[in-house]
């Protein structure tokens, strides 16, 4: 039988794209009508909807509208959330570091196994914000990791425990409105 590896493909590669009810675990921590950097997304993306259906004010960038994240940032935003492109997600870290303002990035949470990453998180204080269950992100089965929001400076403790409305599965699904690719450009 072939060996399902969608999950394993799915930390490897960076086209994947955040549901919703991710998105929704970090508004408590945002103040009131906060401007949102969100540096790997498009109008489509989950977080840029979440967020101005909240009273935020996203600013989206992506390297498809030629944005490159390492190259550009805006010159003036409260905070940077998103899902970075799982390959450089440490090259992402130290750049937001630099950049030193609040942040919140999701990844999984067995990126904790890498070594360099390890250290990023001990040396600069990052905060994990936690989910209860293992979300979706293709509906189809609850995968193999959490996804975990790594923060500097938004949460009130080092770790913080929060409930997900449920694992984007099945009939529950809700697909992020990234995986038009008519909407790309
Ligand atoms: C894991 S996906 C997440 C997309 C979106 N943030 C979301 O959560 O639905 C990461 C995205 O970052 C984009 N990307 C990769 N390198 C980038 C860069 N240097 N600057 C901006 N975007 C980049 C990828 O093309 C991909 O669409």
């Amino acid at each position: 039988m072939k060996k399902d590896n969608s999950y394993y493909d799915l930390q490897v590669k960076d086209e994947y794209y955040t549901p919703a009810l991710l998105v929704e675990i970090i508004l408590p921590y945002l103040k009131l009508n906060s401007t949102i950097w969100c540096p790997f997304d498009t109008q489509q993306s989950e977080f840029v909807k979440v967020f101005e259906a909240n009273g935020h004010t996203a600013l989206s960038t992506h390297i498809w509208k030629g944005l490159d994240f390492f190259k550009f940032q805006p010159h003036r935003f409260d905070y940077v959330i998103s899902n970075p492109p799982f390959s450089s997600k440490n090259e992402v870290m130290e750049r937001l570091l630099g950049i030193g303002k609040p942040f919140a990035m999701l990844l999984n949470l067995q990126c904790l196994n890498y070594v360099g990453l390890k250290k990023i998180v001990r040396d600069n204080g990052i905060q994990l914000l936690v989910p209860d269950k293992n979300v979706s992100y293709d509906g189809k089965k609850s995968p193999p990791f959490t996804s975990v929001f790594f923060c500097y400076k938004m949460l009130p403790a080092e770790m913080v425990h929060v409930i997900v409305r449920h694992k984007n599965t099945g009939k529950n699904f809700e697909p992020s409105a990234m995986y038009n690719l008519d909407l790309k450009y």
